[in-house]
């Protein structure tokens, strides 16, 4: 445990530290796409095995018996939504921008089955007042109503109520930590899944606790017990195809992204024991795709044919801009057979900030300008290769 303690939380210097230059803007809407299909992989599997006289009791290397030839059992085409980090709130007008945001995924065509929230739905509850952290859950919750579809909600750091050391409540607060939102959200367990279409559904909960020098707090980790939890409810839905959902990443790319060597990819921006949880999550062969939020920003990676898809986030810049280039925005879901496909949309949404935000004014004004550099060189870049080729 006392490796544990530490402190995790410095948004808002590491909001000012990602911004600039180094960042990798994509102002595209509806224009990046990706797929995904795992079911050859495995079938082609089965097929050697059944051509080397193993038959269809087959055993891995590690011994393990897997049915693998068993087909997912399905019953419809379906789309869903991934919402993460809408961090509502009052200030910025952030509750009318989520609004547009409901509205904008009810406009959609054909329209969504249901919406995996990704954590992170109110502003903040690790050093906001409670009052005011009541009200922000109150109104995540009943914008996402308006959705009109069933909503998920997956455990972000920001939904947890003074496991940080600018905390607004005492450490005895009978409401500190996770129970407050699960009480106003009615979520019996902060983990948990379900079947929707013949699809296995996982909602992880990566916000685990920790006792600091301060108080409580968390670190971003797959508990052992959750990990248990999983590696039994994935066993018994080995026949089904799963998407999982995490808050904090299993791979993030920032330190690359940003060409930081400061910037550590395991200082809270990705969950502690990925390696424990991959190994879970790939022993079954049916686990499609792990959605993530929490950095704000869109990105993918396939491992081992599991797809670790990083969605933009809802706010942006918490309401305050594009965050390194990122409107607003969410992403789709399609699953179509045995095929999942996924495309990011975006919504207008003009940003109304506060009197105080300096800091974020000086952000866009950096945006803006590296934005209006790269025009620049990218004219100057094709008036060249224009004047070569003549
Ligand atoms: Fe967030």
């Amino acid at each position: 445990m006392s490796q544990e303690k530490r402190h995790i939380e410095k948004d808002h210097s590491k909001k000012k530290k990602l911004s600039g230059k180094d960042s990798n803007p994509d102002h595209s809407n509806d224009t990046h796409s990706g797929s995904l299909t795992t079911g050859c992989n495995r079938r082609d599997f089965v097929k050697k095995l059944a051509l080397g006289g193993a038959g269809l009791g087959l055993f891995t290397q590690t011994g393990i018996e897997k049915s693998w030839a068993v087909q997912p059992k399905r019953s419809g085409n379906f789309r869903f939504v991934h919402l993460t980090d809408s961090h509502v709130r009052r200030g910025r007008k952030g509750d009318e921008g989520y609004m547009r945001c409901v509205e904008h995924v009810k406009a959609l065509s054909p329209k969504p089955d249901f919406a995996l929230m990704g954590g992170d739905g109110p502003f903040d509850g690790l050093y906001t007042e409670k009052d005011e952290f009541d009200d922000q859950i109150d109104l995540y919750k009943s914008i996402s109503d308006d959705l009109g579809m069933p909503w998920y909600h997956c455990m972000g750091n920001h939904d947890v109520l003074g496991w940080n050391s600018r905390r607004k409540v005492p450490v005895d607060d009978p409401d500190i930590g996770k129970t407050m939102i699960m009480n106003k959200l009615g979520m019996d367990k902060s983990y948990f899944s379900f079947n929707k279409f013949g699809w296995h559904f996982v909602v992880l909960d990566c916000i685990h606790e920790v006792d600091a020098d301060h108080g409580p707090s968390y670190i971003a980790k797959i508990g052992e017990e959750q990990l248990d939890w999983l590696r039994f409810d994935l066993a018994a839905h080995a026949n089904m195809p799963v998407v999982a959902i995490t808050h904090i990443a299993a791979f993030s790319h920032l330190g690359q992204i940003n060409q930081d060597p400061d910037m550590p990819s395991m200082h809270g921006r990705v969950i502690q024991n990925t390696r424990d949880l991959r190994w879970v999550l790939e022993r079954h062969g049916n686990v499609r795709a792990l959605l993530q939020g929490h950095t704000h920003i869109n990105e993918d990676f396939k491992y081992n044919d599991i797809w670790y898809v990083t969605s933009q986030s809802v706010s942006a810049a918490w309401w305050g801009g594009n965050w390194i280039g990122f409107k607003p925005g969410y992403n789709v879901f399609d699953v179509n057979e045995d095929k999942l496909t996924w495309h990011r949309r975006t919504f207008e949404w003009e940003h109304h900030l506060e009197e105080e935000d300096d800091l974020e004014r000086e952000r866009i004004a950096e945006q803006e300008a590296f934005e209006e550099e790269q025009e620049y060189l990218r004219r100057k870049e094709l008036a060249k290769a224009a004047e070569k080729s003549e």
